[in-house]
């Protein structure tokens, strides 16, 4: 049996990889840290909340005690670090909590894991630590690491720590960066599932600037199995770019979700363009592809057409997010339209 500390395991990332490994394997036993912010929710994990190898811990990875608490009690030997605050117009509101959980919080994960002899840390991480890429090019592991929102600063500083312990003490640290996920249970600030909502409740779509905007899609149970690869047999002090070659314009998107729910284009809107937003991202995933055997099982035009239709039946899912706080956040960041 393995002890994998899974953090932010109820987020949306987190919350399919739990589903995914407990559905796969019966030789890891999972402790699932997660503090429950806005974005954390026990509805993901209610098909395997009772499963035998699978225990919740309400907490903060900031929190030292509790986490030098659950390596001794668990016998903590692997580690995934999903926790993060992830959504970049929210870090551009307010950035002190995006260092805290994504800086000092991974700190406190590795210190932990140093001093109790992990075999292996895993650190997920995002393409966008890279920066924006022009029209031509993709983001290979060697790219240099020039991060514009304070999200992605967040989460480099995260990754140049992580490695700074394998270079350090020998930590056996490995860092996976992906790009953008789709999927069930993704909280709907992120673009794919705000559109889909506010199309299925017939409000405007706030696309930023012209829209032509590119990020590169992928499924994410296809990052999951990229995950669950590289904690298996990655090289230690090694990062692998994760990604399925799926760019699209966020316009694209947009209008073929439109086409799908059979609605017409004059619910987009244009709004002003989201501050330092980064033009491109793509990925090139030849290293994990050559050297793991890594394939994405995923089609773009399936999967999309999976999760609209994961929305439109999980109304219940998305409903209780929408009211309350998230609300307040809406309203502040697009204005009450
Ligand atoms: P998410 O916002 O849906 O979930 C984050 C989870 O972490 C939540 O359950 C939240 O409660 C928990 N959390 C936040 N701060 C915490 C803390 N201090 N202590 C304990 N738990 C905490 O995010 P996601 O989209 O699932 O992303 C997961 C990870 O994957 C993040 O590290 C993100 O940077 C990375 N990533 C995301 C994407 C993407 O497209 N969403 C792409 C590449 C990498
Ligand atoms: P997002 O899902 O926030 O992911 P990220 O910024 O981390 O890539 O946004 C994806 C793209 O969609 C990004 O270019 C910003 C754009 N976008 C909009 O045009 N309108 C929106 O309401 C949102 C949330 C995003």
């Amino acid at each position: 049996m393995k002890n994998i500390l899974v953090t932010g395991g109820a987020g949306f990332i987190g919350s399919n990889y739990i589903n995914y490994i407990l559905n796969k394997r019966d030789d890891i036993f999972i402790v699932n840290l997660d503090k429950l912010t806005y974005a954390g929710n026990l509805e993901n994990l209610k098909s395997i909340e009772n499963n035998r190898n699978y225990t919740f811990v309400k907490g903060d990875i900031v929190n030292g005690e509790l986490v030098d608490y659950l390596f001794r009690k668990y016998n903590i030997e692997y580690v995934v670090n999903f926790a993060a605050e992830s959504h970049v117009d929210r870090s551009i509101l307010g950035s002190e909590v995006f260092y805290q959980s994504n800086v000092i919080g991974t700190n406190v994960l590795l210190e932990a894991g140093k001093r109790f002899g992990v075999k292996k840390f895993l650190q997920v991480s995002t393409d966008e630590v890279y920066g924006s890429l022009g029209p031509e090019g993709l983001f290979t592991e060697e790219n240099q690491i020039v991060p514009n929102s304070p999200y992605s600063s967040s989460k480099a500083a995260a990754d140049l720590m992580a490695l700074s312990f394998y270079h350090t003490h020998g930590m056996p640290v490995v860092i996976t960066r992906c790009s953008n996920n789709y999927g069930p249970y993704q909280f709907p600030e992120k673009l794919i599932p705000l559109m889909i909502i506010n199309i299925l409740n017939d409000k405007k779509l706030p696309v930023y600037g012209d829209g032509l905007n590119v990020r590169d899609w992928i499924y994410v149970l296809d990052h999951n199995k990229a995950v669950d690869l590289v904690l298996e047999n990655g090289k230690i002090g090694n990062v692998y770019n994760i990604g399925a070659s799926q760019e699209m314009k966020n316009i694209e998107i947009v209008k073929l979700i439109l086409n799908m729910l059979g609605k017409d284009e004059s619910l987009i809107e244009y709004v002003k363009d989201r501050p330092g937003h980064d033009r491109r991202y793509a990925i090139d995933s030849f290293k994990i592809q050559n050297e793991l055997g890594w394939t994405p099982d995923y089609k773009f035009e399936q999967a999309i057409q999976d999760t609209v239709k994961w929305y439109v039946e999980n109304k219940n899912w998305w409903v209780r997010i929408i009211s309350g706080d998230y609300q307040k956040y809406y309203a502040n960041l697009y204005g009450n339209k």
